[in-house]
């Protein structure tokens, strides 16, 4: 068995693990965290990715013992994530699952898309998805719903700013105005000048 430390969706656990053990295995299994699912284990559909050091990650292709250090996140680990939220609400209202046995995969992954492009189109997500299977919706919708959600999340991203703007723009007002209002009580505080009164 191998010690290993790993910040785990904002946990940090310890535990001994046998070295040929999957990081996929050792999430499910150990850990509880069943939204991870396992399709091929071996590389090929997708369902198992999670997020490694920040990284869209295969978890049924690395060894828990890779993971020792290492910050990993998992789709519950995801439930206050904005830009999760987003894609969530576009899956559903794109209907872009069946089954649902492709989601969580397809979810981080869409997720890791969203954070190297800003809105992305569709030939851009569906070249991005290339490496997640879904045997049930003909992808489609998937792709609908990620397009959507890259729109949802520029335009919230535009409005955040606009707020910060607008905020920092009040502050600098404020600030002015306090400067002029502090001369201005200086100048009525100020002693008449000789020969003025
Ligand atoms: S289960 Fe890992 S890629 Fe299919
Ligand atoms: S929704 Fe069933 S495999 Fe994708």
């Amino acid at each position: 068995m191998t010690a290993i430390t790993i910040d785990l969706n904002g946990v940090r656990i310890a535990d001994d693990v046998e070295p040929r053990q999957s990081l996929a295995d050792f999430l499910r299994e150990r850990c509880g965290l069943t939204a991870t699912h396992l399709g091929c284990e071996h590389g090929a559909c997708g369902a198992c990715t999670v997020v490694v050091d920040g990284k869209a990650t295969r978890s049924c292709l690395s060894l828990a013992v890779m993971s020792d250090g290492r910050v990993v996140l998992t789709l519950e680990g995801l439930r206050n994530d904005q830009i999760m939220d987003i894609l969530r609400r576009q899956f559903h209202e794109c209907h872009a699952l069946q089954c649902g046995f492709c989601t969580p995969g397809m979810l981080i992954m869409a997720r890791d898309i969203l954070q190297r492009h800003q809105s992305p189109d569709a030939n851009t997500v569906r070249h991005e998805l290339s490496g997640q299977i879904c045997r049930c919706t003909g992808y489609a919708n998937i792709v609908k719903a990620v397009v959507a959600a890259g729109k949802d999340l520029a335009a919230a991203q535009a409005h955040a700013l606009a707020g910060a703007l607008a905020e920092a723009e009040a502050l600098i007002q404020a600030e002015v105005q306090a400067r002029v209002d502090d001369q201005v009580r200086a100048q009525e505080d100020a002693p008449p000048k000789p020969g003025t009164e």
